[in-house]
């Protein structure tokens, strides 16, 4: 390893200081909170931002290490299974000849900044009081992002006043209550998982130098070190920790050798070409995902933030895994993957970074068969996606529940929560429109699609009335349970099977001999898919021409109808204020369901009847999901109403970032995160997909004096700004072939050399 001498420039944070989020202090009670803001993630490693052990202060929660797909269930007899930590690989001591030095730290100089720029987690701290010695101690934590496997650690020590002997004792955390140990040799461990049959190993390097000088550790264990030295002032003392970890499906005996050729790797380029290595990914990230916006440091705070956790939760590189409901952050929701991922997330992926949207809908295909499995087990065709997902695609949602008031409830989505199958089909639709990625479409996405409509044509079951009707389910507004009709869940029903008659369509005019073999394979024939073309006509809206209301299901209106004025001040959601008896009984909504469907399918709102049904709606939700607030926002930045939408875009950005709000010590809200970023790109700029380009329908808030991002369309790299001043928009195509943009319904043709400059189209 190079020795120190330019660590101070590692340990010194991006100068900007919108690059960064801070805190300083130490309370217990917040620490949870502050592991979950400040942890760092690749899409396979997931780090909270603990506080290093070296602090010496008691935790209130145990360090935690997620390894992306690392599943196992807690006992023999459960079937939920829940992601397993990792060995906490951070853990150090620095111990003065009769106990540890931090005895009695200075807790208010500790500082916590994430480098939101470079993807590092920087802490600081001085221990100044009643020791021998005064030091000051700085750390540096990251996960690689160009080599995912890889994690570092980099502590400094700067001796101040004091002559004492000092021990730094690198350690690695127990995990033996989750994981049984399988090897432990000098440089690397392994384990397996008690019953999913999973191996994980770690490789490890560590090196410390005083002075600049390496030493060699004055004790050795399986991968454990301790260097004894005599500190005195001055003394500048450098430790770097490199792990590299894999994670394998089956127990397999070579797991290690893995692990070691990640590590080699990483060694043989030094902890600083490590660094740039990393730092060089982050940059590339945010060359594509930055959002810009003038006028609202809150805002962009946000924005950041949600762009950093949305870049660190996915690995490209990896079709087994998607992105859970607290990504690699937190143990709420065990890992497991939701509707969250491809409503919330997959469009900041499909226009930014196109290669880990696919992974996530390749994870979608690799589960098909569970889908299938699970739809057939329902006595239904087709794909029906579990709602709650880990590794296998198996429904994991769990069956029961402790409610607020210690009574067991049962949680019935794993059975009724259906929408999820629509979701999906709807996030493949999405990249297709955004990439034209024609390999995934024949390969994997038209599959989807076309068992997930199959699903809903066997699903709504065609009745006297001369409709079809979709009983007994549950909407995204999870108060209401046994629903029939559900809006949302008919209407995306209903364009889930016109999106498979569609793509039936275009694999047998454009690559008929691919649609030759996968009909062949699904049995999938002209009858059966005239029968789709019924079903998708009949399938019951609950829209009524009258009032111009989709009816959230049937009889809902006839439900009590709540005052949600009256609960302003409330800290607890409305199902705890009501009970969750009378919750059914009332309109009260969980969160945005029509709403929702008004965001996703706008074209099946008759002419204004979007203002009504959001009008009608909004009120009544009492926004009891950290999902609701984003997805109104984007509601209502779509219908023009830029001040609502902020008003719920800072509400939401507040879920993560202030402490008033829910506890996220159980992981970040990356459904929130990317509803953020929805709401500005989809919302603000009011972009829209079509075949034929794509359209921009800007609302400003009237804070805001610009916004300025990109995002990829089709093989090109488009540049796009709104000015408030001007209510203008400039589209700047910064690679690939011409397109056209859409604005006000008017066509522009974009190339490279003539960019789109408009004024005045920011009403
Ligand atoms: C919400 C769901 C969401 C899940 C995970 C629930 O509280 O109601 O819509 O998918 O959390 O984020």
């Amino acid at each position: 390893m190079i020795v120190s001498g330019t660590m101070e420039q590692a340990l010194t944070p991006t100068a900007d200081p919108a690059w960064l989020l801070r805190e300083t202090g130490y309370e217990l009670l917040r620490e949870s909170t502050f592991e979950t803001r400040f942890a760092i993630s690749n899409g396979f490693l997931g780090v909270r931002g603990g506080l290093a052990t070296h602090l010496g202060a008691c935790r209130a929660v145990p360090p935690r290490t997620y390894v992306a797909g690392l599943f196992d269930t807690p006992t023999p007899d459960s079937a939920v299974p829940e992601l397993v930590p990792a060995a906490d690989w951070l853990e150090v001591r620095i111990l003065l000849p009769d106990g540890p030095l931090m005895r009695h730290p200075d807790r208010a100089s500790r500082g916590l900044t994430l480098d939101l720029k470079r993807g590092v987690l920087l802490a600081e701290s001085r221990q100044t009081s009643n020791a021998p010695l005064d030091v000051r101690v700085r750390s540096l934590r990251l996960v690689s992002l160009d080599a995912r496997a890889v994690g570092m650690q980099m502590i400094e020590l700067d001796i101040e006043t004091g002559v004492s002997d000092l021990t730094l004792e690198a350690t690695f955390g127990p995990t033996d209550f989750e994981l049984a140990p399988e090897r432990a040799e000098l440089d690397l461990r392994a384990w397996r998982t008690w019953r999913s049959a999973r191996s994980l190993a770690i490789a490890a390097a560590a090196a410390l130098q005083v002075d600049g000088m390496e030493r060699q550790p004055t004790e050795r264990g399986d991968l454990t070190w301790s260097w004894t030295w005599t500190a005195s002032p001055g003394q500048v003392v450098s430790f770097q920790r490199i792990v590299a970890v894999t994670r394998h499906h089956s127990l397999d005996v070579h797991s290690g050798s893995r692990a070691r050729k990640e590590l080699a790797a990483a060694r043989a380029l030094g902890w600083r070409g490590l660094i740039a290595r990393h730092e060089a990914a982050w940059a590339e990230r945010w060359r594509s995902s930055d959002v810009r916006i003038e006028g609202d440091t809150a805002a962009q705070a946000a924005l950041r933030f949600a762009a950093y956790h949305l870049n660190g939760a996915v690995n490209p590189a990896d079709p087994h895994v998607s992105v859970a409901a607290r990504a690699l952050t937190g143990d709420d929701y065990r890992g497991h993957v939701f509707w969250d991922t491809e409503i919330f997330l997959l469009p900041f992926y499909s226009l930014t970074w196109p290669e880990a949207a696919r992974a996530l809908l390749m994870y979608r295909f690799r589960t098909l068969p569970a889908a299938r499995a699970k739809a057939a087990a329902m006595g239904w065709r087709g794909a029906l996606y579990a709602w709650e997902s880990a590794d296998t695609g198996a429904e994991v949602t769990p069956e029961q529940t402790v409610g607020p008031d210690r009574k067991i409830l049962d949680i019935l989505c794993g059975s009724q929560e259906q929408h999820i199958s629509a979701d999906v089909a709807y996030g493949v639709w999405q990249y297709w429109q955004a990439t034209e990625d024609e390999a995934f479409l024949r390969e994997a996405g038209a599959e989807i699609i076309l068992e997930t409509a199959r699903f809903w044509a066997s699903r709504a079951a065609l009745e006297p009335d001369g409709l079809r009707h979709i009983r007994t389910v549950i909407g995204p507004d999870e108060y209401h349970e046994g629903v029939d009709d559900n809006a949302y869940t008919n209407g995306m029903a209903r364009w889930t099977i016109a999106r498979g008659l569609e793509v039936a369509a275009l694999l047998q005019e454009r690559w008929p001999e691919t649609w030759a073999c996968l009909s062949q394979r699904l049995g999938l024939d002209g009858p059966e898919l005239g029968q789709w073309q019924e079903a998708g006509r009949t399938i019951a809206t609950g829209f009524d021409p009258v009032t111009g209301l989709f009816e959230q299901f049937g009889g809902f209106s006839t439900l009590e109808d709540v005052d949600l004025k009256a609960y302003a001040g409330r800290s607890v959601p409305m199902d705890v204020v009501l009970g969750r008896e009378r919750t059914q009984r009332t309109q009260v909504i969980k969160q945005a369901d029509v709403v929702a469907l008004l965001v996703l399918l706008p074209e099946t709102f008759p002419d204004g009847t979007g203002v009504t049904n959001f009008d009608h709606y909004e009120p009544r939700c009492g926004h009891g999901s950290s999902l609701s607030r984003a997805m109104h926002g984007l509601a209502a930045a779509r219908l023009g109403r830029a001040e609502t939408a902020l008003r719920y875009f800072h509400q939401s950005a507040a879920i993560d970032l202030a402490d008033t709000h829910v506890a996220i010590g159980g992981g970040i809200h990356i459904a929130a995160l990317g509803g953020l970023w929805l709401t500005a790109i989809f919302g603000f700029a009011g972009l829209s997909l079509r075949p034929d380009g794509v359209a921009f329908d800007p609302h400003l808030p009237a804070a805001w004096r610009s916004l300025e991002f990109r995002v990829q369309w089709r093989g090109r790299q488009l540049s796009v700004t709104l000015d408030q001043a001007t209510q203008g928009l400039r589209v700047s195509l910064e690679s690939g072939p011409p397109l056209t943009v859409f604005v006000g319904g008017i066509k522009h043709a974009v190339s490279g050399a003539a960019p789109l400059r408009l004024e005045g189209v920011g009403g």
